[in-house]
């Protein structure tokens, strides 16, 4: 059974796509052990209450700087031995120490086809601004792991999604929810769940899909 702890910062609608798809069975042998946001706030925790998952709040804010939180969140997400940490719309920046002592056992969804509409800068609304303003035809969102660079790691699954005439922001961010995001985030945590990902090369390659 993989152990999940998925890391939010917001409304949690991602969180809610693994949560349904756990209870359905589309992803099996895999379980969420806790949710932890910075932001006490968000959503998101109220959903994992819902159902049952602990939920932890962690803010920079609570720390004198960046080093101690940094020392204590590590602490608190290995409290639960993740064998998975999930960053669905987590606004932290993960620190080095994590992402060594976690290597392709973090991964992230970005609502955009990487390498484009990525890196620092481009998150939530930003990034599908940055589409609108740019005028391309075809967006996305991309699960990947999570290495030392942003929005560099592994590549795992893509969805293109088509940009239609008269998009706001508001309405492609939906749209790249609806269409793409709540369908890789569970099929990537579902194929690691069930061993079919590596990487090799530095590429995310999935077995017998
Ligand atoms: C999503 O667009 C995700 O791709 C981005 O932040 C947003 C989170 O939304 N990283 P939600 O909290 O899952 O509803």
């Amino acid at each position: 059974m993989l152990r999940i702890v998925v890391c939010v910062s917001g409304g949690g609608t991602n969180l809610q796509a693994v949560i349904d798809a756990i209870s359905k069975g589309s992803i099996t042998n895999a379980r969420i052990e806790a949710v932890i946001s910075n932001n006490p706030g968000a959503y998101a925790l109220q959903r994992a209450k819902d159902h049952g998952i602990s939920e932890i709040c962690i803010s920079p804010k609570q720390f004198e700087n960046r080093e101690r939180f940094n020392q204590a969140f590590l602490e608190e997400v290995n409290k639960y031995q993740p064998d998975l940490i999930v960053l669905a719309g987590f606004l932290v920046v993960i620190p080095e120490i994590m992402i060594r002592q976690y290597p392709n056992r973090i991964i992230n969804i970005h609502p955009s086809l990487i390498p484009s509409f990525c890196g620092t800068g481009y998150y939530g609304l930003k990034v599908h601004e940055g589409v609108l303003k740019r005028g391309v035809k075809v967006t996305g969102a991309t699960v990947h792991f999570v290495d030392e660079g942003t929005d560099t790691g592994p590549i795992i699954l893509q969805k293109p999604v088509l940009v239609e005439e008269g998009d706001t922001p508001e309405i492609l961010q939906r749209r790249v929810m609806e269409q793409a995001e709540w369908n890789i985030l569970p099929q990537a945590i579902d194929l690691i769940a069930n061993g079919k990902v590596s990487v090799e090369d530095g590429k995310a390659v999935i077995a017998n899909v």
